[in-house]
């Protein structure tokens, strides 16, 4: 198990346009690009192992993939039945929206991940698939990878999921495509909303209304799509918060997605007290352009709404609760629960190591501001953690230990952190 060491901060000026490329939009580039006719062009994908698993999956499923390095360019073959065991590595993503996908394909595909991904719950997406006619089975009951999927054809849905989970949307809009007839998606608080953007912009039909999305089946194929994909704004994030708890520093991305389902951690970071600047340059699938984070004294929050908008942000956004005045609380969030690690016991299990008091609740926790101190803390396998108690580190000094995981999502990590200090691994 591979160990990196932080050493605390000078006050920096950081900033960068090479980012990590948004995940979730890498992924769905990849998916999306099967239901296309002709050659998608997709440029700036994130080379990270979830989406590199799910396009090598598409590859599998008979996409012709070529890579010139800048450029990747997928052309679909329709959706071939393969020999080969689609392995999604440690992506909940990826698993969700390929059951969405093959559910409705000619053949039997099997779908499996890494130890991590087999312990979360695909009952989500198994459940609702499976009242439309979906031919899919798992362990428990069809909750736990590895899944098996039989194509199969699909009804038309009326559907009220009871999460927000732009996961569990996606997989039922992908089914939705290949139904027979207009389906209707409700869900209790929006969740990011990529799959919507991206299904327009390829030409489907997709209606949104405040919380319900209507979506018609395909009646041709979708465009291919011609695509450059922005800077992730839950990778930029790990950067804005050490931004503002270095004195006198300051972090601008440049090139990232601004759509407001995935910068409300940015805006809970300004209610906090930090100098946020947002700067919208090109608008394409999706609005693009900057962010400016600087340093000033940070107080206490409470969270508690649109906690979708920020779940992936969480673990980082404690970090900046741990160096605020006061007493910030986390309400609504039982999400965290079943992420890549169970992200309520992981963080506050961290931060106490690293000398702040927490409080745990069923769907959250309080962070009692104080002096983060330096120790040597686990990962748990999962890079949100890693990645959230390196930026602490440069507050005091810190250890993390399980460090690989970081390359599922952000392979130049290190780079840009050395940056802002010294690193050791
Ligand atoms: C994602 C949706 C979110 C998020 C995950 C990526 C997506 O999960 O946490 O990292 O790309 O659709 P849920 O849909 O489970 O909330």
């Amino acid at each position: 198990m591979m160990s990196a060491k932080v050493y605390s901060a000078q006050p920096f000026e950081f900033k960068s346009d090479a980012i990590a490329p948004d995940k979730s939009i890498s992924h769905r580039c990849a998916m999306f690009s099967v239901l296309a006719e002709g050659e998608s062009r997709i440029e700036n994908f994130l080379r990270a192992e979830d989406t590199l698993n799910t396009l090598k999956i598409v590859g599998h499923l008979g996409a012709e993939i070529t890579d010139d390095g800048k450029i990747i360019t997928i052309r679909s073959n329709g959706i071939q039945e393969t020999s080969e065991i689609l392995d999604c590595g440690n992506s909940g993503t990826g698993m969700r929206l390929f059951c969405g996908l093959l559910s409705s394909a000619e053949g039997h595909f099997i779908l499996t991940g890494d130890e991590y991904l087999k312990r979360r719950p695909m009952k989500r997406v198994t459940q609702p698939l499976r009242s439309i006619g979906a031919k899919l089975d798992g362990r428990n009951n069809g909750d736990l990878a590895p899944l098996s999927i039989r194509g199969a054809s699909l009804k038309a849905f009326d559907y009220t999921s009871p999460i927000a989970s732009a996961q569990v949307k996606s997989a039922m809009m992908l089914a939705a495509l290949r139904s027979d007839g207009v389906c209707t998606f409700r869900e209790p608080e929006l969740s990011r909303d990529h799959t919507e953007r991206m299904l327009r912009g390829m030409g489907a039909r997709v209606e949104i209304n405040a919380l319900e999305t209507k979506i018609w089946p395909l009646k041709t194929p979708l465009k291919p799509l011609d695509i450059r994909v922005p800077a992730d704004p839950s990778s930029a994030f790990f950067f804005a918060v050490a931004a503002a708890i270095i004195p006198g520093s300051s972090a601008t991305i440049e090139g990232v997605t601004l759509n407001p389902t995935r910068i409300e951690a940015f805006k809970v970071l300004e209610r906090m007290g930090a100098k946020i600047t947002y700067t919208l340059n090109d608008e394409r699938y999706e609005p693009i352009g900057s962010i400016k984070v600087e340093y000033a004294p940070l107080q206490a929050v409470i969270v508690e709404e649109n906690i979708a908008w920020l779940i992936d942000e969480l673990p980082a956004l404690s970090i900046a609760m741990a160096c605020a005045e006061g007493k910030s609380v986390i309400k609504n969030a039982e999400e965290l629960r079943v992420k890549e690690s169970d992200r309520i016991k992981t963080v506050v299990d961290n931060l106490n190591l690293c000398g702040i008091e927490t409080e745990e609740y069923p769907d959250g926790y309080a962070v009692l501001g104080g002096e983060l101190k330096s120790a040597v803390v686990n990962s748990f396998g999962d890079h949100r953690i890693a990645m959230s108690f390196l930026i602490a580190g440069l507050k005091c000094g810190m250890e993390v230990v399980d460090i690989e995981c970081i390359n599922t999502s952000f392979p130049n990590f290190f780079e840009l952190l050395g940056i802002c200090t010294k690193v050791e691994r």
